[in-house]
């Protein structure tokens, strides 16, 4: 759906919204998405800054000793998360485009006590200053949808995990066609909606970069009053949707699901 807009106009609004939403705005989203154990684990800084669509940790299996790296970290939730799975052995590496998002992680991975197997690195998704072939586990949640280059940060996702490395990915994935005001909305793109791949899309590209044992599931539909839980829509193009998004599609106007693939082994 980037063929409605530029890239780099999609890349600036992407920044500027995440820049600019409030402190505590995530605290809706953390209680529905993850369990009270789960919260549990985690400092109060991160659960105010949880902005994603799943809880990809739960899914992904993690074990002692294992490298993750955590695409869009945010406030840093998910990084420690699995953060406390791979324990001290392991390391979890939480990139972010935004220098706030990296800070924060840092900052609630030292409250968590768990500083010395985070590294927070500042870049971007598509270009990943990590080598090849060293990480055991990409999990990311609510951000591929985020970027205009997908096939590219899913080609460097693929890059820098090893031989047999997995992937499990919470997103959002739109299969019916939402109307172009929608589309072409700044507050519709950082919220993880106009740029959402559908899943047929979503798997042709996972495959095109290596990946086999592809699995979409745990679907749940995404509907206008979920979107309107998030800070990153306005009212106005909460607005937009109740008018323009037919009736019978504003209780599903998106899915939530996990994208799970692994690479295969070293021949
Ligand atoms: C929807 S929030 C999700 C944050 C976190 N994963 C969570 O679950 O709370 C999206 C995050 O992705 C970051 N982001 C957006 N585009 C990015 C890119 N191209 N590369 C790295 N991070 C990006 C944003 O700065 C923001 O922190």
């Amino acid at each position: 759906m980037s063929d409605l807009m530029h890239q780099d106009r999609i890349r600036d609004i992407v920044r500027g919204a995440y820049r600019t939403i409030p402190s505590g705005a995530g605290e809706v989203t953390a209680s529905r998405l993850y369990r009270p154990e789960e919260l549990a684990e985690v400092p109060d800084l991160a659960i105010a800054w949880s902005l994603g669509v799943g809880n990809p940790v739960r899914h992904a299996d993690l074990v002692e000793g294992e490298v993750v790296i955590d695409l869009g970290c945010g406030g840093g939730i998910d990084t420690i998360l699995a953060a406390r799975r791979v324990g001290p052995p392991g390391r979890v590496l939480a990139v972010d485009t935004l220098p706030e998002m990296c800070e924060r992680t840092e900052r609630a991975a030292a409250e968590a006590g768990v500083a010395d197997r985070v590294e927070v690195v500042h870049a971007e998704m598509e270009d990943l200053p990590v080598l090849d072939d060293t990480v055991d586990v990409v999990i990311s949640n609510g951000v591929i949808n985020l970027s205009p280059r997908k096939s590219r940060a899913l080609a460097e996702a693929s890059r820098v995990l090893r031989p047999g490395g997995r992937f499990c990915v919470s997103d959002l994935t739109v299969d019916d066609d939402l109307p172009p005001q929608v589309l072409t909305s700044g507050a519709a793109w950082a919220g993880c909606i106009a740029g959402a791949l559908s899943e047929e899309v979503f798997t042709t590209k996972l495959t095109n970069v290596g990946f086999t044992d592809i699995h979409l599931g745990e679907h749940i539909p995404f509907s206008v009053d979920d979107a309107a839980l998030y800070p990153l829509f306005t009212d106005e193009v909460i607005a937009l949707m109740r008018e323009l998004v037919p009736p019978e599609q504003q209780a599903s106007i998106a899915t939530s699901l996990i994208a799970r693939a692994r690479l295969p082994e070293a021949a």
